[in-house]
């Protein structure tokens, strides 16, 4: 099918996209199918969210129940309902942050990450300490695409032709503490608001967080008064075994922006989730400090209908305690590839999310490699796509089996062989 009429595909070369376009018509479980009645097993749960499986129908018979009743009111001011009330009380006390509040986002990630950017300013001028401004983000980074979510990327081939975007923030490594130290000092901790953090980094290429790091970065950040932001955008609602990526690596993060498995995609949904410091000021009776931010489809009740069916799933199935029994799975299939020629590293240890990167020398040698990999991949009945142009993102729904994990291994292995 030629797509190319109106349609135009999010980093997409659409000069070249002709003939190209693979449309996805309908999903089960872990696999999906194209128009041809083709299956793929999707090994990246579409972009890191189809977690509970595709093709619940007990989430479309909970939006279609929710928009009989009211498809969509707004939420700004004083104006609430029943679904997002419910669901804020539920993700409140799943949160490893006791007292949390709970800001719903429409879009996304990328809104949630806006949203924390802003609410971290506001936060520091309501408690009279305005000129906290600064945030800081590290390298490899991926906080969504918004201008303020671009502006704190580590990507740079995603941040470069934009900028300037956001002014004051700041980079550092993805792995340095002392880095992080000393980016906030230089600065002046007076001026530092935030530091944003993926417990693990993501699409920037899993990288898991060296023994110590988060803690050692946590700690740094409450020394000098800095809010640490945990984006869990990817790893809230299970994917590294509990329920958020804050609780399994241990960190208290004093903000959480989650989006992704808060509905596995069912609908777009995300949320900031504020710790009691940040929230007090603007919860205080006869408070004068107003958040001044929303958006039109913030708690959006089909959204938040659709985010607690998914909810009741991944409890009565026991799905996060099923990710921590198929880690040993992940890394028996995927290490195996460790050995490839064209495999520099397979990095996999918590939770269902790995990556099998390919070396660099065979990438330079050949820039086409990892696409046609992905390509030969995808020949095998298995979906995957390319991180930082370097390598294969590994992240299905928590319901894959072990079986399918075995096949999502082989045809790596398999697509490897074809492209060497
Ligand atoms: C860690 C992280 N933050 C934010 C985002 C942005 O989310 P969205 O694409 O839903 O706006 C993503 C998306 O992949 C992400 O991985």
């Amino acid at each position: 099918m030629d797509q190319r009429a109106s349609m135009w595909n999010p980093f997409a070369n659409m000069g070249d996209l002709a003939g190209r376009a693979l449309p996805i018509v309908r999903g089960r479980g872990a696999t999906v199918e194209d128009a041809e009645g083709r299956p793929y097993l999707d090994a990246i749960a579409s972009l890191w969210y189809a977690n509970i499986g595709h093709g619940r129908e007990e989430i479309a018979d909970a939006a279609a129940r929710q928009m009989r009743e009211l498809a969509a009111f707004q939420t700004f001011e004083y104006y609430t309902n029943p679904p997002a009330e419910a669901l804020a009380e539920r993700v409140a006390a799943l949160a490893p942050m006791p007292g949390a509040k709970v800001f719903f986002t429409s879009g996304g990630g990328s809104d949630a990450i806006d949203t924390a950017g802003k609410l971290a300013r506001a936060y520091w001028a309501a408690v009279g300490r305005p000129e906290k401004r600064i945030a800081i983000a590290r390298t490899h980074a991926y906080h969504g695409m918004n201008a303020y979510g671009t502006s704190l990327g580590g990507i740079p081939a995603n941040v470069a032709p934009f900028e300037p975007l956001v002014s004051l923030v700041e980079h550092v490594a993805w792995d340095d503490p002392a880095a992080l130290a000393e980016t906030i000092d230089r600065a002046g901790a007076e001026r530092v608001a935030a530091f944003f953090c993926e417990p693990v980094v993501g699409a920037g290429g899993v990288y898991f967080p060296p023994e110590g790091y988060l803690e050692a970065a946590q700690r740094v950040c409450r020394e000098r008064d800095v809010l640490f932001v945990a984006d869990e955008v990817v790893s809230g609602f299970g994917r590294l075994g509990a329920w958020f990526g804050s609780e399994r690596l241990g960190i208290e993060p004093d903000m959480m922006t989650v989006a992704k498995g808060l509905t596995s995609g069912y609908a777009p949904l995300g949320a900031v989730i504020a710790g009691p410091r940040v929230a007090e000021p603007f919860w205080t009776p006869g408070t004068a400090h107003v958040f001044r931010h929303g958006y039109t489809y913030s708690g959006h009740p089909t959204a938040c209908a659709v985010g607690l069916a998914n909810l009741d799933v991944i409890e009565r199935e026991g799905l996060v305690d099923r990710v921590r029994d198929l880690e040993p799975g992940v890394d028996r299939a995927l290490k195996g590839l460790a050995d490839h020629p064209l495999v520099a590293e397979v990095r996999t240890g918590v939770g269902l999310i790995a990556a099998v990167e390919v070396t660099e020398e065979a990438r330079t040698a050949d820039p086409g490699l990892l696409p046609r990999l992905v390509r030969a991949v995808r020949d095998r009945g298995v979906i995957t796509r390319g991180l930082r142009g370097a390598a294969l993102q590994f992240s299905p729904p928590f319901v894959i089996t072990e079986d399918e994990i075995d096949r999502v291994a082989e045809a790596f292995a398999g697509g490897l062989d074809a492209v060497a």
